[in-house]
């Protein structure tokens, strides 16, 4: 009898300590979540919140904010990519004429020619820099913004190895550049050789890459172009250059760089940190909640494919 009764005791008392331990773990969730909703609720909306988990919300709660983003702006920023099966479709507002704020380091081939104003000017540093460490002024501008149009028309009268296809090209984007030579009175091909070399060897320091590589034309699916550059920003470019890859593959990497996983950390040649991170868009809605340092500058780029690069300086 006393041993039954102690049994009955035993398990009153073990069903009231299953009975606290539930009832504190239930109230601890709620709280966590309930202090989740309101770090957060400053800034962004509650859906986004619950489809976060738990590591962006421990990312969020301290040194992150939501932004909200357009999905439309997936075709904006230096790193979209667009090539042969990724169209452009931005369009060419914030375009300068090259003629009116380009330095006296190069020259032009027409006055229309333009590009993205953050393109003209790493262009002046990039020349500056060229023509002090070679005394070669001879840089001429000879191909920037295109309309679709000048594309089409380009497109019907070259060679498709060396002109994408309309909608396709980089050159209606405002961040790619042709180079050719121009000596005042005579016109050449830029072949990127000799002392014009410097231009591949130094230009990720102004945020340019050679788009298309010799050794990269299966991927790039465009013939080795010397005289094309393109601009995407200082790290980025570094890491391209370094790790001898082309921007095709640089995009891809990204999506290896969640912002709820390991972020890509690129120290860029002169000990620059910066650290970068993808986010695919939202597909239930027009905009993207994109994650972003509370107390960092940083930029935001769409890939033209499903999601924004942001990098950020640490
Ligand atoms: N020449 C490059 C591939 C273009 O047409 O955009
Ligand atoms: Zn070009």
């Amino acid at each position: 009898m006393s041993y039954g009764n102690g049994k009955r005791v035993g398990l009153t008392v073990l069903l009231s300590i299953i009975t606290i331990i539930a009832v504190i773990a239930v109230v601890t969730g709620v709280w966590y979540k309930v202090k989740g909703f309101d770090e957060i609720n400053h800034s962004f909306s509650s859906e986004i919140v619950s489809s976060s988990n738990a590591d962006d919300l421990n990312k969020l709660g301290k040194d992150y904010v939501f932004t909200q983003v357009s999905n439309s702006q997936i075709n904006a920023g230096d790193l979209i990519l667009v090539n042969n099966y990724y169209e452009y479709k931005g369009d060419s507002s914030d375009i300068a004429v090259i003629y009116e704020s380009k330095n006296e380091f190069y020259s032009v081939s027409s006055y229309e020619d333009s590009a993205k104003p953050v393109l003209i000017e790493n262009l002046n540093l990039m020349l500056k820099d060229f023509v002090t460490a070679t005394n070669k002024n001879d840089i001429n501008i000879i191909s920037a913004f295109r309309t679709r149009e000048l594309q089409q028309q380009l497109y019907d009268e070259g060679d498709a190895e060396y002109v994408a296809r309309p909608g396709h090209s980089e050159h209606e984007t405002g961040y790619a550049v042709d180079f050719g030579l121009y000596d005042g009175q005579y016109s050449s091909q830029f072949d990127g050789v000799g002392e014009y070399e410097w231009i591949s060897k130094n230009c990720y320091k102004f945020g340019f890459i050679l788009r298309y590589p010799l050794d990269m034309e299966s991927v790039t699916q465009i013939k080795y172009e010397p005289w094309h550059y393109r601009y995407v920003g200082r790290p980025h470019a570094y890491y391209i250059w370094e790790n001898g890859i082309c921007l095709e593959q640089y995009i891809e990497l990204m999506r290896m760089y969640p912002f709820n996983g390991e972020h890509l950390l690129i120290t860029d040649y002169n000990a620059e940190m910066y650290e970068i991170y993808y986010v695919s868009k939202d597909m239930e809605s027009e905009f993207t909640q994109v994650p972003v340092p509370k107390d960092k500058s940083y930029t935001i780029s769409g890939d033209n494919i499903g999601g924004f690069i942001v990098t950020v300086k640490v």
